[in-house]
This record gives C-alpha cells, structure tokens and sequence, in this order.
C-alpha cells in the first residue's frame, strides 16, 4: 500500500476511536438545567407517568471504556493501521504457510508411503481412494465436477475413454506436466462452408450417423487428406496428441452437426493445467490412483 493509503487509514481508524471515547464522555455529561441523577426530569406521559433521571448502569459505561481500551492493545499487537505490522507480526501468509508446513509434517509421511505402493494397487485400497477423492473434490472438481463425469470441453474421468490414454502412467503424466490439445480451425482449408460441412457429414457417419452418402463421400476424401494426420485414417484418433477418437458416440465439445462444425471452423485448445509445481508428486500420484480406479 503507498504511504498516502497507508496514512489516510491511520488517520481514519484513530479518528474514529477517538471519536467514539469522546462521544461516551460527551453523553455522560451533566448538563446545565438537567436533573440530577435519579431525580425526576419534568416529562411526563398517560397522566401520572414520570421519567427519573436514571443513568446507565456503570458496568455498561465500562464496557464501552474497556473496547476502547482494546482495540488500542488489537492495534498495537496485528495489523490493522495501515501498513504498520503490529508488535506480532502476524501476516496471513505467514499463517496459512504454517498451517501448510505443520499439514506437511503431519501427513507427509502418509502421502510418501503411498508414493511408494503402484497406483494400480492404491486404487484398490479404500482409505487412499478416500483421500485422493477428498483431493479430487478441492483440486478438481471445478472443472471435471464432483462425480469427475466433466461437461462440455472437460473430459469425463470416469469412463473409459480416453484422450491421451487411461494407464496409470499416461493419467499421472495429464496430472503432473498438463495438456494442452491442439485442434487446428480448418475452415479454411476446407474451403469453406461446402467443404466443412461434407467432413462434418463423414465425421457423424463415423460413429454410426445415418448421413447423405455423396456429402460423405466427398467428406471422407477431406478427411483423409486433412484430418487423418492426427485422427488417424480410421478417425479413431491419437492419445500422443490427445486427438479425439471421432468414431465413439462419446464428444468433448458434443455430437451435433453444429457443434461439429463449430470445432472444425474455429478450433479449439482444451488446457489441462500441469499440477507438478502446485501439488507435488506424491499428491499427484494419489489423484492418479483414484481418477484410474474411477473407470475399472
Ligand atoms: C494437428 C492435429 C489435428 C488435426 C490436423 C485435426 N485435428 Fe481435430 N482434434 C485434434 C485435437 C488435439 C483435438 C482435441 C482438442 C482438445 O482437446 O481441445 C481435436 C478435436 C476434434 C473434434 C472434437 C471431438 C470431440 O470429442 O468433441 C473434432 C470433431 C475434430 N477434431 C475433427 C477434425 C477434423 C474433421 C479435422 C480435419 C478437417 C481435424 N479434426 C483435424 C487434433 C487435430
Ligand atoms: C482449469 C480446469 C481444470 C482443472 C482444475 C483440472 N483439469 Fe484436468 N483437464 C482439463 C481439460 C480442459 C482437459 C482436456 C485437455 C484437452 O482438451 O486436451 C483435462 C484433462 C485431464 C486428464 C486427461 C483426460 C483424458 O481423457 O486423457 C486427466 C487425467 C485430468 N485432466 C485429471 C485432472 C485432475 C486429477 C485434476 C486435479 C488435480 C484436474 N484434471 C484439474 C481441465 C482441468
């Protein structure tokens, strides 16, 4: 913060504090022509009903002292004037930096005996499952979702198809170093409309849609000499690029014609954020091993 902002708060907070103290003083005050305490003050409602001069009771007066009085001694110990640190130095980094080297220390051990078991055998042991789905529900779920089923440009987990492969390794490799799909716009290459909605036409009929046979001829021949490359001849894709396997009923970006089309004119780019750095191997290999029990 500048020191301008810094001042500017300082001022505001005592200003306020000193405000308050002097607002109590100012109404505890006897006034000229007031009455005395328990005296009777002149007002008077329903005929017989009159107000005494009954100040509050002194324990209450001290509360509003003994705050006061408190919020110097806060002031003083945290931050909370400015930029000034207070005699703790308490920071919230610094507590949540604690907090995560004592977690460290008290389950580091734990996640360093599962790093050493496979992942095909953690995924059949409950209590790693429970703690990799604990990991997968704070680190994951944002994008694959609670029940790593996914959703429209977010792979499903669950299942048994696979971008880049479902082995134990080929899941931890996604989880540690990230992926990164490339999926070229062919609009134009393709000619445009004509062009791309003949390959849309064959990509459908690769998965078993009833399609126009002479769009579809003419698709296949695009096809073959512009896609195949990467989804293979078949269309059944390629887990080193993570290309689509195009001939399941299974989409990442859906199934329709238009949605089809959309990927092929415009492109798409699906990120799977690399863990390594953020969560570390033996985390990761736990994650691993319960998104890999997921499908078997
Ligand atoms: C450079 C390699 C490459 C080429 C060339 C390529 N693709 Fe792709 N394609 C990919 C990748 C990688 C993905 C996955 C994109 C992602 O994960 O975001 C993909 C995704 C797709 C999808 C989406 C699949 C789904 O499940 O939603 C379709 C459809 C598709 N490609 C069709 C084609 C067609 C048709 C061509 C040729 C005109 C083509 N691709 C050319 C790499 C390629
Ligand atoms: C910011 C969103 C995001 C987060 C967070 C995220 N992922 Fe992903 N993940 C993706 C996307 C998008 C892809 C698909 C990449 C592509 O299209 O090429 C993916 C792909 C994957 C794959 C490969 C799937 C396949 O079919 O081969 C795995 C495994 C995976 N993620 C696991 C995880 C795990 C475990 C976590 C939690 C540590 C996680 N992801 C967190 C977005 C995310």
């Amino acid at each position: 913060m500048s020191s301008f902002w810094s001042n500017y708060i300082i001022i505001l907070t005592v200003l306020n504090i000193v405000g308050c103290l002097w607002l109590i003083k100012w109404a505890s005050k006897k006034r000229k022509g007031e009455a005395s305490e328990g005296e009777v003050t002149g007002h008077v409602w329903d005929g017989n009903l009159e107000e005494l001069n009954n100040p509050m009771p002194r324990w209450w007066l001290w509360l509003f002292y003994i705050t006061i009085i408190f919020s110097a001694f806060y002031l003083w110990l945290y931050p909370g004037l400015g930029n000034v640190e207070g005699a703790f130095k308490w920071t919230q980094v610094g507590q949540y930096e604690d907090e995560v080297a004592q977690a460290d220390k008290q389950y580091g051990p734990l996640f360093a005996k599962y790093a050493a078991t496979p992942i095909t055998e953690l995924a059949k042991d409950k209590k790693a499952k429970a703690i990799g789905q604990r990991l997968f529900l704070t680190y994951c779920s944002t994008c694959h979702g609670s029940d790593a089923k996914g959703a429209p440009g977010f792979p499903n987990l669950a299942d048994k198809d696979w971008l880049y492969g479902g082995s134990p390794e080929s899941i931890k490799e996604s989880i540690l170093n990230g992926r990164s799909g490339v999926m070229p716009a062919m609009g134009a290459a393709l000619g445009g409309d004509k062009g791309i909605d003949e390959v849309v036409s064959y990509v459908q009929s690769l998965s078993g849609r009833k399609t126009d046979a002479a769009e579809t001829k003419a698709g296949k021949a695009k096809f073959e000499m512009m896609c195949a490359a990467c989804h293979q001849k078949s269309g059944e894709g390629n887990t080193t690029l993570g290309a689509a396997n195009l001939t399941d009923t299974i989409w990442l970006y859906g199934g329709s014609a238009g949605a089809i089309k959309k990927v092929i004119t415009e492109g798409r780019n699906g990120q799977m954020p690399a863990h390594k750095n953020f969560l570390g191997e033996d985390k990761s290999h736990l994650l691993a091993a319960y998104v890999y029990s997921l499908s078997q």
